[in-house]
């Protein structure tokens, strides 16, 4: 949710700066800008739109006529005022000499622009950002990193901000509170980031900036200092991304190839913790608190949106397999609604960015109330990965698609090996364990035949793409499917769906069935096929045109559903892995056939980091 790029260095910063914006594009992409340093002036040029439009707006006013050095840019998801040329980032004080891009929220911003008024500050936008670059101007001196810290004494939000400063032309100067900066270190030259993608490119070497700290960057050096100037010391780290892992390697959109990619990383995600020989499951990242684990009294799993449909999926695992009392909650209501966390209750923390603000806090909160609180997130070292007291790693590469989907089958993985680990160490016989190894061990294969599906999985979602209502509807493990598969669609192609346990359809939304309406069932072979087969007569018999998502093999509901979608046959547990995969396909074909952006929907923006 925003993008920030900073560059110092040796080479001409504006199309560093640009080049690094289109990466952050799904970070949001209702607005752009780019501020540089050049000849003693900031040079400031925003527009709405994407970053294409900003492009457009730089080449009339002549790139080549600079050469900066330094300089930052931004792309929006707007918050506090319209998405509009005004509202874009950077944000520069009133004579232009202070210019400062910001990931985050000022919740003090109405009382510091009248504060700011009344010291005759005039404002030329909406934004709570605004604030932040007078403020800065108000404490300069002759040190840009020290009115910084003293412009960030009055401010009260989150915030991942840079700042330049027209007199000191070679410097960067940033500070993160609650919005992630990775800072990138180059040779002769560091690239500042709110995202790794943006950094890739220059250099697999970073360093995470923490809470409450101040960087100040130049050409030479950088130096880190908390709020209160305690300087610290900070590591160097290598990024495991690579270039090539958020290129579109061939593909029209980032979704497809993240769909397409499924198979290859959820072997990456097995490998080494799903032991095909020996009929076990390795966790390093567990095993300083397996007995905890093991013996906990009571699992809640946390996250927003489709990490949340993972963990609903985890919450059946661990009750159904390791027989643990599990509970999934919205991390958003979880923090609000005084939940009963003791220490005997092990708290699961779902995120594929990592970075999303109400997981955020629903784990401060878990950990506050005395929880041991476990993450499963995917980008290594963001905010979650960072305060969880233990995790482990999704490892399916960077996720650029706004849809999630290889997320969401690597978040089921990884909570499938959790369980089957813990219900081996409670219970679970070695024989059922070998049953299962051996079937998880067999999902990529089987995703990769699924994906094979693709053409006629498009026929159907061209059929259906006209119509403006959709159902989906699953039991037992599939109903978080049945969930997940709405969300996609809505998501990207702008069709209201709605996910449900097939039973409670009966229970109201049975009315919305008419003529030639799309219902989607979830309906492969389980415990409770036959109650989902009496679901699909009763929209049947109301007109509804059922596409049914059902293991290979069985005709008899080939009788009954306008089309099918098979699926291979595995082990009831495990059919979450394959079921979701024909949605993904649907959603996505859906989208394309109605001429939506499929990686830029409207609204969105990748990694929530606002309330
Ligand atoms: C849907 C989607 C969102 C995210 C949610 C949580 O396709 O991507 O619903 O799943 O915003 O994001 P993370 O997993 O980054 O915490």
């Amino acid at each position: 949710m925003c993008g920030i790029i900073g560059y110092v260095g040796n080479r001409n910063a504006l199309p560093i700066l640009i080049e690094g914006l289109k990466r952050l594009e799904y970070r949001g992409y209702d607005s752009a800008g780019v501020a540089v340093l050049n000849s003693g002036k900031i040079i400031l040029q925003k527009s709405a739109g994407r970053i294409s439009a900003l492009e457009h707006v730089i080449s009339e006013f002549g790139p080549d006529k600079l050469n900066a050095r330094a300089g930052i840019a931004h792309t929006r998801w707007a918050t506090h005022g319209a998405p509009n040329d005004i509202n874009a980032h950077p944000h520069a004080s009133g004579d232009g000499s202070i210019a400062v891009v910001h990931n985050g929220i000022i919740e003090n911003y109405s009382a510091l622009r009248t504060y700011l008024k009344q010291k005759g500050v005039s404002f030329t936008s909406d934004t709570d950002t605004e604030t932040i670059a007078h403020l800065i101007a108000l404490h300069y001196k002759d040190n840009l990193e020290a009115a910084v810290r003293a412009a960030l004494q009055d401010v009260q939000g989150t915030y991942g901000i840079v700042a330049v400063c027209a007199k000191e032309p070679g410097t960067l100067v940033a500070a993160r509170n609650g919005s992630p900066l990775i800072i990138g270190v180059g040779r002769d030259e560091y690239v500042i980031a709110s995202d790794a993608a943006a950094i890739l490119e220059h250099t697999s070497q970073v360093i995470y900036m923490e809470d409450n700290e101040i960087a100040r960057i130049t050409a030479d050096g950088f130096r880190t200092t908390t709020l209160d100037a305690v300087p610290v010391t900070k590591d160097v780290e290598e990024v495991e991304w690579t270039l090539d892992q958020i290129e579109l390697g061939g593909h029209e959109y980032f979704m497809e190839k993240e769909i397409f990619e499924q198979p290859k990383v959820l072997e990456t995600c097995l490998r080494g913790r799903l032991d095909l020989r020996d009929h076990c499951i390795h966790l390093g990242g567990i095993v300083d608190c397996a007995r905890e684990l093991v013996r906990a009294q009571r699992v809640v799993l946390t996250g927003c949106g489709t990490a949340w449909h993972a963990a609903l999926v985890g919450e059946y695992l661990l009750e159904d397999l390791a027989r643990i009392p599990a509970e999934t909650d919205y991390a958003s209501e979880f923090r609000y609604r005084n939940p009963i966390i003791d220490a005997g209750t092990v708290v699961i923390v779902v995120s594929q960015s990592g970075e999303t603000s109400d997981t955020l806090a629903a784990l401060q909160e878990a950990k506050q109330r005395g929880a041991m609180v476990l993450g499963v997130v995917n980008v290594v070292g963001s905010s979650i990965a960072r305060e969880t007291d233990h995790g482990i790693y999704l490892h399916v590469g960077p996720e650029t698609g706004v849809a999630s989907t290889k997320a969401f089958t690597g978040q089921v993985t990884v909570l499938t090996l959790l369980t089957l680990y813990l219900a081996r160490r409670r219970h679970m016989s070695q024989r059922s364990m070998n049953n299962y190894v051996t079937a998880l061990g067999r999902i990529p294969g089987q995703i990769d035949a699924i994906l094979e599906q693709n053409a006629s999985v498009r026929t159907i979602a061209e059929r259906y793409m006209d119509q403006n209502n959709w159902l989906y509807l699953g039991r037992g493990y599939n109903y978080p499917v049945a969930l997940e598969g709405a969300l996609k669609l809505k998501e990207i192609s702008y069709i209201h769906a709605e996910g449900l346990p097939a039973a409670e359809m009966k229970h109201g939304p049975i009315a919305l069935i008419h003529e030639g309406m799309p219902v989607v069932f979830i309906a492969t072979k389980g415990t409770q096929y036959g109650k989902i087969i009496s679901n699909v007569e009763e929209v049947r018999s109301r007109g509804g045109h059922v596409i049914a998502v059902a293991t290979e093999g069985d005709r008899d509901i080939a009788e009954l559903a306008e089309h099918v979608i098979y699926v291979p046959d595995t082990l009831e547990p495990l059919q979450p892995l394959l079921t979701t995969i024909p949605l993904q396909l649907l959603a996505f074909h859906a989208a394309v056939a109605r001429g939506c952006n499929v990686d830029k929907p409207r609204n969105l923006a990748k990694s929530v980091t606002v309330e």
